[in-house]
């Protein structure tokens, strides 16, 4: 199987024709198929290996299109959409017909969002239906943020992939739940907790122990080949590295003896822009462990830290 580039003309008549194509969003790289077609949705499941009762994000054009999708939009919905959309938010609603069974796992909701990056909008508008996509890496693998980690992706099937440059964000997109009375964070992203609480003027409910309400998201996830150990701060790193033989590589404040340094970011859309290519890197040079300090859980943070602790039981 291989993976290629292509140019926005051909991405979009192979996506309106069912097929595969690998497409830039400003979180990461998604894999997308028209999401009317049984047949082009379910080669994402094919090329990706990914349990077909994992449901998929569906990526409209415009919040005028939730109306279609979603058969109850609630005001904090509604509120969500207008400010946050186009942008790293996900809201999952009561699905419509429209969502198709293959997309959704059967579920009776439908996760959707509107992403903000400029190739991705003028896909989903010249195919002119809602594209599903998850992101464009082989299950359980960390997702892509530039067009050359997609290319390098052992898909199962072959994939065209359109090059939209390195992804604004870096991280998946903020799921809020939004079916239940109080909204309920589903999956930290792109979008901060903190803001979605702003646009509300309300706090919204930890919706990650629950499997019922988020498929698919308590398997570890997002790991890379090498052995990811999560720490709180440096002194901490310092007493792990102690134990550990092999290469080494400390991502965090400060050097560690018997460790290679990688510096954290200070900023965190900067660390978060950077974090999987950081992973990829560090195992295409063959590291053994990657001791990870995590950041505070304000803003982004959550985020990273979701992610690094995820990886970390990879
Ligand atoms: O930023 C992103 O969200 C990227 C880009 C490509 O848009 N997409 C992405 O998709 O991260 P994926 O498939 O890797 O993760 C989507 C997650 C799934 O793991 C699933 O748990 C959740 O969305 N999800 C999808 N539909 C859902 C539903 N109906 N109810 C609850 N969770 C759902
Ligand atoms: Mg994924």
């Amino acid at each position: 199987m291989s993976t290629r580039l292509v140019g926005i003309d051909e991405a979009a008549a192979l996506l309106s024709a069912g097929g595969l194509v690998a497409i830039p969003t400003e979180t990461v790289y998604g894999l997308a198929a028209r999401a009317d077609d049984a047949a082009a949705v379910a080669s994402i499941f094919e090329a990706k290996g990914r349990p077909p009762a994992h449901p998929l994000i569906v990526h409209l054009a415009s919040s005028a299109d939730l109306d279609a999708w979603a058969r109850e939009v609630p005001p904090s919905a509604r509120r969500l959409a207008d400010v946050l959309w186009p942008g790293p938010l996900t809201l999952v609603v009561k699905r419509t017909s429209r969502a198709r069974d293959e997309v959704t796992g059967g579920r009776d909701t439908v996760a959707l969002r509107v992403p903000r990056h400029p190739m991705a909008l003028e896909l989903i508008r010249r195919v002119g239906v809602g594209l599903a996509a998850p992101s464009a890496n082989v299950f359980g693998r960390v997702s892509p943020t530039s067009a050359a980690h997609v290319l390098a992706e052992p898909f199962a099937r072959d994939v065209a992939v359109l090059d939209g440059g390195q992804c604004e964000v870096g991280l998946e997109s903020t799921i809020v739940d939004v079916t239940e009375t109080v909204p309920a964070l589903l999956r930290p992203g792109g979008v901060p907790r903190e803001t979605i609480e702003e646009v509300l003027g309300a706090p919204i409910a930890d919706g990650r122990s629950g499997e019922a309400r988020a498929p698919g998201m308590l398997a570890s996830h997002y790991a890379p080949r090498a052995r990811v150990i999560a720490v709180k701060d440096a002194v901490e790193a310092r007493e792990r590295v102690r134990g550990l033989t092999g290469s080494i590589v400390v991502v965090g404040s400060e050097g560690i003896e018997g460790a290679r340094f990688v510096r954290a970011e200070a900023d965190e859309a900067a660390r978060a822009r950077g974090l999987y290519a950081t992973l990829r890197a560090l195992d295409a040079e063959g590291v053994d462990v990657i001791v990870v300090e995590l950041p505070s859980e304000r803003g982004l943070g959550l985020a990273i830290a979701d992610r690094v602790v995820r990886a970390a039981r990879g």
